[in-house]
C-alpha cells in the first residue's frame, strides 16, 4: 500500500506528494502485531483501505442499503447549490478523498469559467485511489489543478500549500471512525490551518434505530464481508502472516454502551497464524474475533462538543427529513 516513487500522470495539471513514506515501517509492523497480541485483538480499521478495500468501500457507497452516501450526497448538493458564490479562487482540501464522487457534486456546481483558480488537494492514504481520481478529474473539469497527498491524516504529519482561500472537506463520517480525543484532536488539526473566511465541511452519520443501523453494514450481498476480510490480506501483505480470510466470518452489531457500530471478523475453527518476523505463531480460539472498525453514531450534542473543543464554529447544520445524517458546515471561531 506504500508507494515510494510518484506514479506517472496523464496530464501536468496534477501534482503528487507522498507523506507515506517518511514512516519507519518497523512501526508499522509492531503495532499491526501489538493489536493483533491485545486483547480484545483489534486491526486499526486503517487498513481496510488498501487499493482492494477502496474499490471495495466504494461498491459499498453505492449499495442501497448504505444510506450514508446517498444522504450525504444530496446535503453536499445542497451546500453547492447554495454557496456557489463562494466557489472561485479556492483550494478544495477534502481528507480521506476516496473516489471523486464526494467532490464532482462541489465541482459541477462551479461556473466552468472559474475552474481555472480551482486547486482541488485530497488527501488519501490510497496512492492508486489518489492517481485514479487526479485522471478521471482533470480530464472532467478543464483547467481545474489536482495536488495529490498520499498521507494517513490522523499519523502522519503533512504541510499544505497556503495561499488563498480554503474550503476543507471531512466526508463519510470518517470522522466517526476515531473516538472523542482522536476526534478534537483531527478537527484541531484542520482548525489550526484555518483562517477567518474559509469554510469546513463535516458530515456525520447520526444516532437512530439499531435495526436501520445494522442493515447499512450487514448488506445482502455480502460486499461489507468481503470488504472486512480483506483486511487480513493487507495484515498478511505487511507482517508476512498466513491469515485465510475465508475462515472469518463478517459480523457488525451496533454497540449500545459506546454507541458505535462495530466491526469484527469471527474465527470459523482453531488456527495457529504464523508471523515470521517474531518467529513465533498467534494461536487463535474457535469463535475467537478480531476487531477491524469501531464506527461512532452522533447526537448533535456530541459532535458539537468535538467541534467546539477544537476551536471551531456551526454555521449551519444541514440534515435530511429524518435526521439520518448532518452536513455541518464549520468556520474558525475568532481568536
Ligand atoms: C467510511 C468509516 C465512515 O463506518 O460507515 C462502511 C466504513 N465500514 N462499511 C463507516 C464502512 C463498513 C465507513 N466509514
Amino acid at each position: 500500500m506504500e508507494l515510494n516513487k510518484a506514479p506517472l500522470f496523464s496530464s501536468p495539471r496534477i501534482v503528487y506528494s507522498n507523506f507515506l513514506h517518511l514512516r519507519d515501517p518497523r512501526e508499522t509492523v509492531k503495532k499491526i502485531i501489538d493489536d493483533l497480541l491485545s486483547i480484545p485483538r483489534t486491526i486499526s480499521s486503517t487498513l481496510l483501505y488498501d487499493d482492494v478495500g477502496s474499490k471495495l468501500f466504494q461498491q459499498i457507497t453505492r449499495l442501497p442499503e448504505y444510506y450514508l452516501s446517498r444522504i450525504e450526497s444530496e446535503l453536499i448538493r445542497e451546500f453547492s447549490q447554495s454557496c456557489k458564490n463562494f466557489l472561485h479562487n479556492l483550494d478544495i482540501i477534502e481528507l480521506g478523498s476516496g473516489d471523486c464522487s464526494k467532490i464532482s457534486i462541489i465541482l459541477d456546481s462551479i461556473d466552468p469559467r472559474n475552474f481555472h483558480s480551482i486547486c482541488y488537494l485530497p488527501v488519501d492514504i490510497s496512492s492508486q485511489s489518489l492517481k485514479e481520481s487526479a485522471e478521471v478529474l482533470v480530464a472532467k473539469y478543464p483547467e481545474i489543478r489536482v495536488h495529490c497527498i498520499a498521507a494517513d491524516f490522523l499519523g502522519d504529519f503533512f504541510s499544505l500549500p497556503h495561499k488563498r482561500k480554503r474550503l476543507f472537506c471531512f466526508f463519510g463520517s470518517t470522522i466517526g471512525n476515531f473516538p472523542s480525543m482522536q476526534r478534537v484532536e483531527l478537527l484541531r488539526r484542520v482548525s489550526s490551518q484555518m483562517e477567518s473566511g474559509d469554510l469546513f465541511l463535516l458530515g456525520v452519520d447520526m444516532v437512530k434505530k439499531v435495526n436501520d443501523l445494522e442493515k447499512a453494514y450487514n448488506d445482502h450481498n455480502n460486499i461489507t464481508a468481503s470488504f472486512n476480510r480483506n483486511i487480513l490480506n493487507v495484515v498478511n501483505s505487511i507482517i508476512g502472516s498466513n491469515f485465510n480470510p475465508l475462515l472469518f466470518e463478517h459480523h457488525a452489531h451496533f454497540n449500545r454502551d459506546l454507541c458505535c457500530i462495530e466491526m469484527y471478523l469471527k474465527a470459523q475453527k482453531a488456527m495457529a497464524i504464523s508471523i515470521p518476523c517474531i518467529g513465533s505463531e498467534i494461536l487463535i480460539d474457535r469463535l475467537e474475533t478480531i476487531r477491524t472498525e469501531s464506527s461512532f453514531k452522533f447526537t448533535v450534542d456530541v459532535i458539537s462538543e468535538d467541534i467546539k473543543a477544537a476551536g471551531l464554529k456551526i454555521d449551519l447544520h444541514r440534515t435530511d427529513s429524518s435526521n439520518w445524517f448532518s452536513l455541518f458546515q464549520l468556520s474558525k471561531e475568532a481568536s
